[in-house]
């Protein structure tokens, strides 16, 4: 396979392409983990904002901001937003689906309820990209570790098998170099991203490393990361020296 072909789904984040070799593999799922604040929403934005210019139905799940809130933030990302309503590639779901599981009596039915919403809305809007932010907040709903493995496994092989990419973002404890909040979500998905604030001196410096993604060889060094107001910059030259 070679690096930097056509056939792979570009992120929005020219740094991160590179570090990947070209982007991600179609039909493959990759949790994005990181602190608060760290970035994960805005990459996730860029990742399906490029989708929905390339011409892929890209959706963007969130149970954890409101739509409103999410909007705001694209504006001042400097995405136009309008633009890519009017493309119709663009899907904002949020809102109706946090309150299905906000209102639930049988959470584990209801889980299953929302991973069979999510697959008629793909399957009907052919959806190429998905988001789903946060994973944390979707596993959250279940009570045993058992339950959640069979939920995020269910998740990612209907993703896979409708050809979906999909970034599920986790938000990890403050200074954890823990690459998720239960331990199981690294093992299940094909690849794994994480965003860092690494100390250097008496600084913390943001920080990308790719710690999984099978199908594919990749970046294996920390990189140096921004976000600007163009979103979040990888600078795929620039090594970071940390024993992480
Ligand atoms: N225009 C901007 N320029 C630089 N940094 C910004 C800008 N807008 C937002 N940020 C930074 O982005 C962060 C928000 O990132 P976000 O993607 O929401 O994080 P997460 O989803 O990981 O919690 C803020 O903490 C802020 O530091
Ligand atoms: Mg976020």
């Amino acid at each position: 396979m070679s690096s930097g072909s056509i056939d792979r789904a570009t992120t929005g984040c020219k740094g991160l392409d590179k570090m990947l070799h070209g982007g991600f593999l179609h039909g493959r799922n990759i949790l994005l983990s990181g602190g608060a604040g760290i970035g994960k929403t805005t990459l996730a934005v860029q990742f399906i904002c490029e989708g929905a210019r390339n011409d892929e139905t890209s959706m963007y799940v969130t149970l954890e901001e409101s739509k409103e809130k999410l909007y705001a933030d694209m504006h001042e990302l400097h995405l136009d937003i309008a633009e890519l309503e009017k493309t119709g590639n663009f899907l904002l779901i949020g809102g109706p689906l946090a309150v299905i599981t906000q209102s639930m009596k049988n959470v584990n039915a209801n889980v299953h309820h929302l991973i069979k919403e999510i697959e008629e809305i793909v399957k009907e809007k052919n959806v190429k990209r998905l988001v789903l932010d946060s994973l944390n907040l979707f596993l959250m709903l279940l009570e045993t570790e058992e339950e959640r493995r069979t939920a995020l496994a269910m998740l990612c092989n209907t993703l896979s098998s409708l050809g979906v990419t999909a970034l599920l973002l986790t938000e990890t404890k403050e200074g954890s170099l823990e690459l998720s909040t239960y331990g199981i979500e690294e093992f299940i998905t094909d690849g794994v991203i994480a965003l860092y604030r690494v100390r250097q001196g008496a600084k913390f410096i943001p920080g990308i490393a790719i710690k999984k993604m099978r199908g594919t060889n990749h970046d294996k060094e920390i990189r140096l990361f921004k976000i600007t107001e163009n979103g979040v910059v990888v600078y795929p030259d620039q090594t970071m020296f940390t024993d992480i």
